[in-house]
């Protein structure tokens, strides 16, 4: 089994490159389904994910040709209405094929993302959003069948702006008949990096505030793009200077798209030099404790609240992190207290009492963010820490001990 060995305790220091967006590729990849033509993506990040979903694209009939961090998607023998069942189980980003298929073909069927019910979370937004466009939805043995001889400009208001749901509704109304008003809408960054794709394979499409308007088309064609920059792989990085008290710099990324996070960075005592493309961190001594809430964009991101927890566990005070967008991120808590954390959970609130030091430990990742913090922890503890089940942290991270070490990390990874 593959584990990461960290011996903790170096300051970290120098320049770390962001990739491309997971976030953005998924659904970029899946938009190439609306179109014969050939879409080229650009800084497409290395990861595990993206194979999944460009596996996914191949089961269903495209031709994918990737080469370093390039895509093409085009057209090849035919376009199948099924997708593959192991690829959606495996990921709930698939599931966003719905909709390209059933606006292209009348038709799709695709496994219910982890086998859940219809109706209930987290996938009924999609489907009603998919049903105020006139599709009729069927759910028989985990599996769900879209069908519509053509889909129907409509208005959905989102109970929740739900980034997956926002996706589904712009790929569905970017060739259905008129109109479409998407409100209380997601405006994550990748939510509008998906908007510009679509915009250049040639949609209409306004968003104002979180209302969107798309006006559908009968076709849409080719594009080339270049993705946006990954804010939870930089976020993850200026965590690592910060929890080390070292210095390091993250490039090409936006800064404007971590506006919340550099401000709760900021406040821990972090000195924080910005620049629209690169943002340089040199860690405080010890962090000061704050108080942060996960939420919609543009609040604080909960991709990076485990990585934050980690950090304000040596913060000198107490901390409070909500947790407002999923009921249960919390898996990671319990392997950071066995590191010397302390941490209470108030439902979906943790009190953080900050301590002088964490202890090397073995410990597991349980998804991608909770291997994220673990490995941070790992990283400004005392002693050795071995984070094993690395194929979470492979979903969302490129090379992440590589480019940890660059910066003087002490972290292999090695056969446990
Ligand atoms: C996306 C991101 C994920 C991020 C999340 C929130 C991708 C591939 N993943 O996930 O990294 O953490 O946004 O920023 O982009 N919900 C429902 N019903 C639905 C849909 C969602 O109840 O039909 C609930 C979910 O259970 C969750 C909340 O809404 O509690 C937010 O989910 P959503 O914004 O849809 O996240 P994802 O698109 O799955």
């Amino acid at each position: 089994m593959e584990c990461f060995c960290i011996d903790g305790g170096v300051p970290l220091s120098g320049t770390v490159s962001i990739d491309g967006a997971k976030n953005a590729a998924l659904p970029a990849c899946i938009a190439a389904l609306l179109t014969d033509e050939p879409v080229i993506l650009h800084h497409v990040p290395q990861l595990r994910d993206v194979s999944t979903i460009l596996y996914t694209l191949g089961a269903l009939g495209r031709r994918v040709v990737r080469h370093d961090d390039h895509v093409s998607i085009a057209a090849g023998k035919g376009l199948s209405a099924k997708a593959d069942a192991y690829s959606v189980r495996q990921m709930r980003a698939s599931f966003l094929v719905l909709a390209p298929l059933v606006a292209r073909l009348g038709r799709s069927v695709v496994p219910l993302p982890g086998g859940c019910a219809i109706g209930a979370r987290p996938v009924d937004l999609h489907l009603e959003g998919l049903r105020a466009l006139g599709a009729r939805v069927e759910e028989r043995d985990g599996v769900v069948t879209v069908t519509a001889d053509r889909l129907t400009g409509g208005r959905v208001a989102l109970p929740y702006p739900s980034v997956g749901a926002t996706e589904q509704l712009l790929m569905a109304a970017s060739l259905a008949d008129g109109e479409t008003v998407i409100e209380n809408a997601a405006i994550e960054p990748e939510v509008e990096d998906l908007v510009d794709l679509l915009r250049k394979m040639g949609a209409t499409i306004e968003m104002n505030e979180r209302t969107i308007r798309v006006d559908g088309r009968s076709e849409l064609h080719g594009a080339e793009h270049t993705l946006i920059p990954d804010r939870m792989e930089a976020g993850t990085f200026l965590l690592a200077g910060a929890i080390t008290s070292g210095t390091v710099t993250a490039e090409g990324l936006r800064s404007e798209h971590m506006v919340s996070f550099l401000e709760a960075l900021g406040s821990t005592g972090a000195d924080l030099e910005i620049e629209s493309t690169a943002v340089t961190v040199r860690g405080p001594t010890r962090p000061r404790p704050v108080e942060v809430m996960t939420g919609p964009h543009p609040a604080f991101p909960t991709d990076l609240h485990p990585p934050l927890v980690a950090y304000l566990s040596l913060a000198g005070g107490s901390s409070r992190l909500t947790e407002s967008v999923f009921e249960d991120r919390f898996a990671y808590v319990d392997a950071l207290r066995a590191m010397g954390a302390q941490i209470d959970r108030d439902g979906r609130t943790l009190a953080i009492r900050g301590g002088d030091s964490l202890r090397g430990r073995a410990v597991e990742a349980t998804d991608i963010r909770a291997g994220a913090a673990l490995t941070l922890a790992g990283l400004a503890a005392d002693g050795y820490t071995t984070v094993t089940r690395l194929e979470h942290i492979d979903r969302g991270y490129s090379g992440l001990e590589r480019k940890l070490r660059a910066l003087g990390a002490r972290i292999e990874r090695s056969q446990g």
